[in-house]
């Protein structure tokens, strides 16, 4: 689909990478972009039409679903990371906060927009995922379990809305140079880098965008995991559980 003229809009549009995608697509000429945020007055790149929406709220989803009638690009980007895993974090808390909303919360999205998108002319849907839909780390390990659960989803509803023509694009990245990956230190790539990807993706008709060299490494091991991608990650886990104890 062209990016020019359409009418897009971009969830978690205040900062990060939802800044950086809201951005591009002023830059690529949308006609109107809608930068949904759960503080809208913190939407502030020029040319994007705030919209207050918290993606795990149904109620407003589906009201700014009617509200935002004329959208024929849906970006899903808003997400979160408590860098928790299975076994020792306190309790359930975080890994529900990244279920509710990186899959539950996209999922509502996607249901609301369908229609949408849908009366207008098929359009697309991005689905920001990460390199950790692909395997389990326990430095992040509810956080993968919702992005594998954000990816299914992806490949099920780009399925199911084939008949009405909707693109749906899965954008996996490795670290990305935002608040959520300020902890690392590991090489990052930029918002704009990964935003200029997801839309020649959309324009070029792509289903798929692997970002960066360690992400496309990790898909293209996918069918040998146990040999080439646990041992680094149980010997990383290891020699981390050494270190503290
Ligand atoms: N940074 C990375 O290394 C990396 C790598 C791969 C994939 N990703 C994915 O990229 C996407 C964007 O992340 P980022 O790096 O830009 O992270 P970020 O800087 O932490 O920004 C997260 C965005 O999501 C919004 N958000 C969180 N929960 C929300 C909710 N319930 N309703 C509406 N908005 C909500 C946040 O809004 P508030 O300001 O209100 O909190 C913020 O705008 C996420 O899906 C993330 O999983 C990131």
């Amino acid at each position: 689909m062209k990016i020019n003229g359409s009418v897009a809009l971009v969830t978690g549009a205040n900062r990060g990478l939802g800044q950086a995608f809201a951005r591009e697509l002023v830059r690529r000429g949308a006609a109107k972009v809608y930068g949904a945020a759960r503080h809208p007055d913190a939407v502030t790149e020029p040319g994007v039409t705030p919209v207050a929406l918290d993606i795990t709220d149904a109620d407003r989803v589906a009201e700014v679903a009617r509200q935002c009638a004329d959208v024929s690009l849906l970006v899903n980007n808003a997400g979160v990371l408590t860098y928790s895993n299975f076994i020792s974090a306190p309790g359930l808390d975080a890994a529900r906060l990244e279920m509710e909303t990186n899959y539950w919360g996209t999922l509502s999205m996607c249901r609301a927009f369908a229609p949408v998108l849908g009366a207008n002319g098929g359009g697309a849907i991005v689905n920001m995922l990460s390199v950790s839909s692909f395997y389990t780390n326990p430095f992040d390990a509810s956080y993968g379990a919702s992005k594998a659960a954000e990816w299914s989803l992806t490949n099920g509803v780009r399925i199911e809305l084939h008949h009405q023509g909707t693109l749906v694009v899965a954008v996996h990245a490795s670290f990305i140079d935002t608040e959520m990956a300020a902890l690392t230190s590991e090489p990052k790539d930029s918002p704009d880098s990964v935003a200029r990807q997801a839309f020649d993706a959309v324009e070029a008709g792509q289903v798929e965008v692997l970002a960066d060299e360690r992400t496309r490494t990790v898909k293209a091991e996918l069918s040998r995991d146990h040999e080439l991608i646990y041992p680094p990650v149980q010997k990383f886990w290891d020699d981390a559980l050494k270190g503290r104890g």
